[in-house]
This record gives C-alpha cells, sequence and structure tokens, in this order.
C-alpha cells in the first residue's frame, strides 16, 4: 500500500513535502518513496520534484479514477483492507460472488471503474461506462432467513440516496422498489443476488450491487434510454468526485447493516418519504405479463400495497413495477 499511502500524504499537502519526512512518516525507504511517486506518475499524477523541497502534488481535476489510493483521503485504511478497486470487470456482482465462495468476509466490497457486463434486474444488462458512473458490490452475511432479505434492498435504497444527498446536495427520490430517480429519471439501480444453503434453507450471503450514473453527459446515454436514465451531472451540471462518493455509500452502507434489522422505523420513515410510486397508477409486472393497478401504500416490511382494477388488494414484496404515463 505504499503508492496509496504516498498519495494519501501528498493530497494533504498544499506544498512541499520532502522525500525524508515522507519516508519517516510511513516507516519505509526513501527508494521506497521515490518507486512510489514513479508509479503515481505513471498513473497521471502530475507530481512535481524540487530538489531540497521534495515532492508536490499539482490539483489534476482530470484524475477521478477508483482506485484504494483515492478512497484513502475518506476511508479509514482498516476498512480498505475489505475493498477491492478494480480497473475494469465483466460485473462486480459476478467478481464478488466469487470471493464470496472464497471466503470473503461480511462487509467486503468490489468496485470498478468500468463493467464489460454489467447487470440489471430481470435479465438485463446495465450500462457501465469507463470512469463515469460508480460500479460497487458489497457482501452481506445476515443471519436470517430469505423471506426476510426484500427489506435490506429497500434500506440499500434510503442509504444511497443518503449518500448521494450528503456528497452531491441533491435528493434522489425512490421508485418501489429500489431505483432511485432525478426529476423522474433513473439515476441508480440495485441488483440484490441471494445465495441460499441447500440444507435448512439459512441464507448464505447477499451481495447487493449498486450501479449510479454520476459523470455522464447526456449524449452518454443511448437513444433507447435517454427519456428514462439520466445521472447526477447531466441533472445538476455539477461533476462529483466518484471516489468521495463511493467512500460515502460504504460509510451509509456500513451503517445500515450495523442498524438492520432493529432500527426499521428509522429507514422506513426515510423510505416512505422519498418514495414516488404511491398514489401513482402502475403497471405491475410479472414474468411475461403486466396488470393495472393503483399503488397505494407502503406497508412496514416494505411491500407495496397495490389495488388492481378489479378491486382486489395485492401486496408486493419484490418483483417490478412500472409508472403508467399520464393521459
Ligand atoms: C437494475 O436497475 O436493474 C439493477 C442494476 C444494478 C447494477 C449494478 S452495477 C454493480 C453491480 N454489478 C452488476 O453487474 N450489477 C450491479
Amino acid at each position: 500500500m505504499t503508492k496509496e499511502k504516498v498519495l494519501a500524504i501528498l493530497k494533504q499537502n498544499e506544498s512541499f513535502i520532502s522525500g525524508e519526512k515522507i519516508s519517516a512518516g510511513l516507516g519505509v525507504s526513501r527508494m521506497a518513496v521515490s518507486s512510489a511517486v514513479k508509479a503515481l506518475r505513471n498513473d497521471g499524477y502530475d507530481i512535481i520534484s524540487v530538489t531540497n523541497k521534495g515532492y508536490l502534488l499539482q490539483d489534476n481535476p482530470l484524475i477521478d479514477k477508483l482506485t484504494t489510493g483515492e478512497l484513502m483521503s475518506y476511508l479509514p485504511e482498516e476498512r480498505l483492507e475489505n475493498v477491492l478497486c478494480l480497473d475494469v470487470t465483466d460485473s462486480t456482482n459476478t467478481k464478488l460472488r466469487e470471493l464470496a465462495f472464497d471466503n470473503a468476509p461480511a462487509g467486503y466490497v468490489v468496485i470498478a471503474n468500468q463493467q464489460t457486463n454489467g447487470r440489471g434486474r430481470r435479465g438485463r444488462s446495465f450500462l457501465s461506462p469507463k470512469d463515469t458512473g460508480i460500479y460497487l458490490s458489497i457482501l452481506l452475511r445476515p443471519d436470517c432467513l430469505p423471506h426476510e432479505c426484500p427489506t435490506i434492498t429497500a434500506w440499500t435504497a434510503v442509504a444511497v440516496s443518503n449518500a448521494i444527498q450528503k456528497v452531491t446536495g441533491v435528493s434522489p427520490s425512490i421508485k418501489w422498489v429500489n431505483d432511485l430517480l432525478l426529476n423522474e429519471k433513473k439515476i441508480c439501480g440495485i441488483l440484490s443476488e441471494l445465495s441460499v444453503e441447500s440444507e435448512g434453507g439459512h441464507v448464505q450471503h447477499i451481495i447487493v450491487g449498486i450501479g449510479i450514473n454520476v459523470n455522464e453527459s447526456e449524449e452518454d446515454f443511448p437513444d433507447e434510454i435517454k427519456n428514462i436514465g439520466t445521472s447526477i451531472y447531466a441533472e445538476t451540471g455539477k461533476k462529483t468526485s466518484r471516489a468521495q462518493l463511493a467512500a460515502a455509500v460504504i460509510n451509509e452502507l456500513d451503517t445500515m447493516m450495523e442498524k438492520w434489522p432493529q432500527e426499521r422505523d428509522q429507514y422506513l420513515e426515510q423510505y416512505r418519504k422519498r418514495n414516488i410510486t404511491i398514489g401513482k397508477d402502475i403497471q405491475v409486472i410479472s414474468g411475461n405479463s403486466s396488470q393495472n393497478a393503483k399503488a397505494l401504500e407502503i406497508n412496514e416490511d416494505f411491500s407495496l400495497k397495490v389495488m388492481y382494477e378489479d378491486g382486489t388488494i395485492a401486496h408486493l414484496s419484490s418483483g417490478e413495477v412500472s409508472t403508467r404515463l399520464s393521459p
């Protein structure tokens, strides 16, 4: 981690800092510091060195990579021991699944700067372009039965909304069950995948995958999703540090898992406040068929109470609803 630690020190210092001071602070040789600086320059960091003064990191707004070094400005080193940053992977959920079966601990996180096979719900793909979004999966090992898990997905929607609000100031709304929207267009999707023990039926692990459209421009979205998908940047005109936002998401998820399931009321209240599905005419999609209904309320277990056109009431605990366009 020497490279990451040197980067963190350079970021904290607005004036020159000597190689000697860095090496003493980290307990590594001067040679190790100079190799770390070389490696950072290779990564694109603009570091000036002046004899008798030391090193200075130039401001470089173009660098917005999700790396351990960048996350170090926002998360403690102990937390980063359980965070794997990849430049590119097929899907962070798929990668984390392998690690989960290899005994990765609860709370382990995989983040990527790009996904080549980002997966969405219902077998769809999730657009995951390079260096603009956040593609993050976290491993949870709650002691529970499968039917208790849908609430985790709903809680995650609250946790991620809180992180986005803290870092960017914008306040996402939630479309049941777990799409995050800005100005009624989707900025974030969540895919939870469960592994259940064949004997006993206990939950072995849950992988919660979160994809946030952060710094994409409007043109980055293909025509077929332009009217339903957007990014924080496209809606606000402001770029966000993805490392800062990813760290905030991790912090909120950690807090969430400390509170799950006992502090339900707090998450339920926030979930209801952010929800935009209630009162709307919706389509309940199940398999290949869909039925028209009205969304009535969010129940205490985060399920959705709906009334179908024939007056039948139902409580949906997972699945998909789509909001019908108003006439
Ligand atoms: C959806 O809206 O359908 C869910 C999208 C979930 C996308 C995220 S990106 C990180 C993680 N890895 C994946 O392959 N999918 C999830």
